[in-house]
């Protein structure tokens, strides 16, 4: 017994020499750190006051892709800084803020978005660095100055408010009541986007899947295409995809326009194989050609179709949701449950991704970020590579445009490939996987009630047959 009883005595001693070390590192860590870990000088240029509080944050280690993560070599921790790299440069890219550092581009929206969490949690960089980093901590000194940068560059470069003391940040956007447009050119834009002879066997036009009675969807697994082909995506609502940069979920087209002239010479969806067709059947109505050329003399031609289909967008808007109101002031404008939606909504980081006007549609994101979306699937079809298939970069592979919330409760069914019937399983489906949160049917319910409220008021109906004269 006694032989057992000594050396059981001996290991505890040991354990307690290794953890009472740690406890004495970690918190000397905590001590130094309070007192080495100070605000860049003031003398030093704002520019530079960032570039050293990201320094020694180590952002660009986890966050700037493998050239920056130069911890590698390091034993034990290494390791973790590079697991931790791997997954940090999956979250947030920070490419283009080192672009911003080279050459004075604008910094991606997003980026600023997810920024602007992390650095008001002060949840960034992760504690595993921090017990070996000391100067890396955001303090709420380093905090002042870094939220600063962060608005004023929203505010310079991408047209957001300053925030002001009874005005806090929010990172939706009101969506403004109308966008200035010619007027004449949306009206060609609307009847073209009603007319059927865009495509090759007069049975589909834009409205056939873009509705604009049914929120610019067609409610459709895959949408149905000329000659009844079937298409490969959930169809993305036109409706506000006005206040988007690019277009549908893989991201091919940069302007309304290119979108418009890719789904023109689409051989699914519209089955023309060139422009030269739907010109010859436009041109045969003598009538509409007149009214054509009234607005653009140059008469019908690829530029000017997509052109005149590009415009309608401007008035494909649905203002006055009544989370918009409650972004102005309102406070009554939705309910409790809305409201707590809302706060979860910030709080699971979805808005670091549905963000500004469209709540959504400004940024390529990982589906299945924190749990993998994809191995639960059966096979992966093409289309799940999601960007990859544009730009053959491996790590596009699963990466989506994300889509923009607003109206999302008509736009059913959810995801690109309709995995998700109603709101509820698709909430449900991004807590998990792109949050690694298993949230309860409670918290489900105030989010889909806050996602209810991001409705607007549709103006624009299907063309009428005497309208089509
Ligand atoms: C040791 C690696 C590491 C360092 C250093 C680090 N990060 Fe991260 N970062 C991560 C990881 C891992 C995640 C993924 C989220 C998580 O695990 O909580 C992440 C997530 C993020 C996100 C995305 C949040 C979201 O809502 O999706 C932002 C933004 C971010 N970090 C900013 C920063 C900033 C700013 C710094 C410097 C002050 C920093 N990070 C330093 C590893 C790191
Ligand atoms: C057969 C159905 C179909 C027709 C017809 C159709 N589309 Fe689409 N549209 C889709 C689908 C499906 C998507 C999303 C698929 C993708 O990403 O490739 C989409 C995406 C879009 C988007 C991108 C929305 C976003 O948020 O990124 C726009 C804009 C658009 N279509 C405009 C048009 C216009 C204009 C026409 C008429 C010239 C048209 N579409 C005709 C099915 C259709
Ligand atoms: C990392 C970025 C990211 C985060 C965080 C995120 N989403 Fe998404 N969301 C996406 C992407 C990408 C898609 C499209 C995925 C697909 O179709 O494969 C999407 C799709 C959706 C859809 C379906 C939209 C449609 O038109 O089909 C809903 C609803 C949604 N998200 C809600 C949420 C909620 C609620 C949260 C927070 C729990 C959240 N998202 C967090 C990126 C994100």
């Amino acid at each position: 017994m006694k032989p057992t009883y000594t050396k059981v005595k001996k290991w505890l001693n040991i354990l307690w020499k290794i953890t009472g070390t740690a406890i004495i590192l970690v918190g000397l860590g905590f001590f130094v750190s309070r007192v080495i870990n100070i605000v860049p000088s003031a003398e030093l240029s704002k520019e530079e006051q960032i570039i050293t509080i990201l320094e020694q944050g180590g952002c660009f280690v986890c966050h700037g892709g493998p050239d920056y993560c130069t911890h590698i070599n390091w034993p034990v921790f290494g390791a973790i800084i590079s697991k931790n790299a791997e997954k940090g440069i999956r979250f947030a890219n920070a490419t283009s803020i080192l672009e911003h550092f080279n050459d004075s581009r604008p910094i991606d929206q997003t980026l600023l978005i997810k920024s602007q969490k992390v650095v008001s949690e002060r949840s960034m960089p992760p504690m595993s660095f921090r017990i070996i980093h000391w100067k890396s901590g955001i303090t709420k000194d380093k905090q002042k100055i870094f939220l600063r940068w962060i608005y004023e560059l929203m505010a310079t470069d991408h047209g957001w408010p300053l925030p002001a003391k009874d005005r806090p940040f929010e990172p939706i956007m009101p969506l403004p009541d109308s966008l200035p447009a010619d007027f004449a050119k949306v009206n060609l834009g609307r009847i073209l986007y009603h007319d059927p002879r865009l495509s090759a066997d007069s049975t589909v036009s834009c409205a056939t899947c873009h509705n604009p009675g049914s929120a610019g969807v067609d409610n459709l697994d895959y949408s149905v295409g000329a000659y009844g082909q079937p298409g490969m995506f959930s169809t993305l609502t036109t409706y506000n995809a006005v206040f988007h940069p690019f277009f549908s979920w893989e991201g091919n087209a940069s302007t309304l326009a290119l979108q418009s002239a890719m789904t023109l010479v689409d051989p699914v969806i519209m089955g023309n194989e060139s422009f030269e067709p739907v010109i010859d059947r436009l041109m045969a109505d003598v009538p509409f050609t007149l009214l054509f050329i009234e607005t653009y003399p140059d008469g019908l031609n690829a530029d000017n179709i997509t052109d005149a289909l590009a415009q309608y967008h401007k008035v494909l808007i649905t203002p006055d949701a009544p989370f918009d109101k409650y972004l102005q002031g309102d406070s009554e404008a939705i309910g409790p449950d809305a409201k707590k939606g809302y706060q979860l909504f910030k709080r699971l980081g979805c808005a670091s991704c549905h963000n500004s006007i469209g709540v959504g549609g400004n940024s390529f994101e990982y589906m299945g970020l924190s749990n993998n979306f994809f191995s639960i699937r059966d096979r992966i079809r093409l289309p799940d590579l999601g960007r990859y298939r544009i730009t053959a970069r491996p790590e596009d592979i699963h990466k989506f445009k994300v889509p923009g919330l607003r109206n999302i409760e008509l736009t059913h069914p959810y995801f690109h490939n309709a995995s998700a019937p109603d709101l509820e399983t698709a909430v449900e489906a991004m807590a998990y996987h792109q949050r690694d949160k298993l949230i309860n049917k409670d918290k489900v319910h105030q989010i889909v009630s806050f996602l209810r409220t991001l409705t607007g008021t549709f103006r624009e109906k299907p063309l009428t047959d005497s309208e089509r004269q």
